[in-house]
C-alpha cells in the first residue's frame, strides 16, 4: 500500500498534487512519500512485534538522507555496504552500533574508519577478509564484531543479475566451509564472532527459498553451538519482493515471512537483523516524467518522454515493469494503445516500457512510473550529459525539495584539461 492517489481527478503524492510539484522543480524529478516509508517500516517492525530484532534498513536502495533522516527517525538501523554509505549514515546521525557493514571488497581503509565508528557488526565474505578485518582491528587495538556471510547454495527465483545465494554468485562463503572459518575467526585476534548472515536475493516473491535458507541458518547455528562459538544475532538479509506490474510480481505478506523466520528460528533464542530495502523505499517513490512527442513506426506505437534508463535503469538492466499511471486520472480511461514508453538517450536499450496497454498521451502529458522509489534515483547517471534529477519529499500538504537538480555547470566543471592540451 502506498500514498500516491488520485484527488479531484489529479494524482497526488499524500495532500500534494503532483503537478503542482512539478510546475515548481519542472520534469523528470523523483518524489517520494513520507508516509509510505513509515508505513512499510511499521507493518515490518509490527510482524517481528515480539521479537528481538533490528531492521537494519539497506540504504542502497535509496540513500538520500532526507529519507536516511526519516528511516532513523522511525527507529531505524542501516545495512551499508561502502564508506560511503556509511558516511552518509553517520551524517544523519545513525550510531554506529545500528549500523552492519557488508559487501564482498571491504578495503582495510574502510575497515579502519567503519571500526573507528564502532559498527554493531561486519559481515564477512570471506576468509581473505576476515584475515584482513582481523589485522586492521588488532593493529589498532579494537575488536571487530562479525557475522559470516553464508552462501546457502538456494535458488532464489528471481532475476539472474539480483541473485545472491546460489554458489556461482560472488556472494558469501560456501555452507560446507562456514563452521571451519568460524572457528578460525575465534583463533583470530581482533575479531568477535556475534552472528550468522544469509542474503539470497532480491525481489524474492516465492517464501519456499526463505524457508529454505533459514533451515539451513537454524542447522548452522546448532552446529556452531556445538562448536563452542557463543553467537548474539541471525541476519536474515533483505530480499522481500514488492509489487510491480508483471503477475511475477506478488509479494507475501510481510506476515507471512516473518512467521517463516518464527518457525524456522524462534526457539533460538537469537536477536534479528534484517536488511530490507526495496519493500520500504520502492512503493514510497514514482519517477514523474513528461511526454515531449508521440510518434508511429509500422510496428510500435513511441510514446517519447524525458526520462531515460539514465534515470531509472531498472526496465533495461533487469526487465522490470513499473506500474505506469498518468498525472490526469481520465486518461486512465482508454489504455488502448500498445506502446512503448522510451526516453531521449540514444541507445535502443533506452525504454522505461515496452509494449504495455496505455491511453494515447500527448504532448507535455505528465507520466509516472511507480514503485520507483527503491533502486531509482541511486543508480541513476549522468549518461548523454544528462542531469541528474531532483528529489522531492512529500510529508502530509508540505514538500521539499530533498535534492536539487544537478546544473550543466557542476556536471562539467568536474573534469579539468590538462596543461598540455591546448585550449581550441
Ligand atoms: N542485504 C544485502 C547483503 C544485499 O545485497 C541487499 C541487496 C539487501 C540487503 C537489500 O535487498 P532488498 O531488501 O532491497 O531486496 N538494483 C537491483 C537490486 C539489487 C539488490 C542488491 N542487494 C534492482 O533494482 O532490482
Amino acid at each position: 500500500m502506498h500514498h500516491f492517489q488520485y484527488k479531484n481527478g489529479e494524482l497526488h503524492a499524500e495532500g500534494v498534487a503532483v503537478t503542482d510539484i512539478a510546475e515548481s522543480v519542472g520534469t523528470p524529478f523523483y518524489c517520494y512519500s513520507t508516509a509510505t516509508f513509515a508505513r512499510h517500516f511499521n507493518v515490518l517492525s509490527e510482524a517481528f512485534g515480539g521479537t528481538d530484532h533490528l531492521i537494519c534498513y539497506a540504504l542502497k536502495a535509496n540513500s538520500n538522507q532526507a529519507v536516511l533522516a526519516t528511516m532513523a527517525n522511525l527507529g531505524a538501523g542501516m545495512d551499508v555496504v561502502s564508506e560511503g554509505e556509511l558516511r552518509r549514515a553517520r551524517a544523519v546521525g545513525v550510531p554506529g552500533y545500528k549500523i552492519i557493514f557488508a559487501g564482498v571488497a571491504k578495503t582495510k581503509d574502510e575497515m579502519a574508519y567503519a571500526l573507528s565508528e564502532n559498527i554493531l557488526g561486519f559481515n564477512v565474505e570471506s576468509r581473505a577478509e576476515l584475515e584482513a578485518l582481523s589485522a586492521v582491528a588488532a593493529a589498532n587495538g579494537q575488536t571487530a564484531r562479525i557475522a559470516i556471510r553464508v552462501n546457502p547454495d538456494v535458488d532464489a527465483k528471481t532475476h539472474a543479475k539480483i541473485s545472491t545465494g546460489k554458489s556461482e554468485n560472488k556472494f558469501g562463503v560456501p555452507f560446507v566451509d562456514a563452521a571451519e572459518l568460524y572457528d578460525l575467526a575465534a583463533s583470530l585476534p581482533g575479531i568477535q564472532v556475534t552472528g550468522i548472515h544469509m542474503h539470497i536475493g532480491s525481489q524474492i516473491t516465492d517464501l519456499t527459498p526463505f524457508r529454505q535458507a533459514f533451515g539451513l541458518m537454524r542447522s548452522m547455528t546448532l552446529e556452531l553451538r556445538e562448536r563452542g562459538h557463543n553467537l548474539e544475532h541471525l541476519d536474515l538479509g533483505g530480499g522481500l519482493g514488492v509489487p510491480y506490474s508483471s503477475s511475477n510480481d506478488v509479494p507475501p505478506p510481510p506476515a507471512d515471512y516473518a512467521a517463516i523466520v518464527k518457525e524456522e528460528l524462534g526457539d533460538l533464542g537469537l536477536k534479528y537483523v534484517l536488511e530490507p530495502g526495496r519493500m520500504i523505499a520502492a512503493n514510497a517513490g514514482i519517477l514523474v516524467t513528461k511526454v515531449i512527442y508521440t510518434k508511429s513506426s509500422p510496428a510500435k506505437h513511441f510514446t517519447i518522454i524525458d526520462g531515460a534508463m539514465n534515470d531509472l535503469i531498472r526496465p533495461t538492466l533487469y526487465d522490470a515493469e513499473h506500474e505506469i499511471w498518468p498525472v490526469r486520472e481520465e486518461l486512465r480511461a482508454e489504455p488502448n494503445i500498445i506502446q512503448d514508453l522510451v526516453g531521449p538517450v540514444c541507445e535502443t536499450g533506452d525504454y522505461l516500457a515496452l509494449d504495455r496497454a496505455l491511453p494515447e498521451f500527448r504532448e507535455d502529458d505528465l507520466v509516472a512510473f511507480m514503485a520507483a522509489g527503491a533502486y531509482g534515483a541511486v543508480m541513476s547517471s549522468t549518461y548523454n550529459t544528462r542531469l541528474l534529477v531532483p528529489e522531492v519529499l512529500v510529508n502530509g500538504s508540505q514538500f521539499a525539495v530533498v535534492r536539487k537538480r544537478q546544473t550543466y555547470e557542476e556536471l562539467i566543471d568536474l573534469d579539468t584539461i590538462p596543461d598540455w592540451i591546448a585550449r581550441p
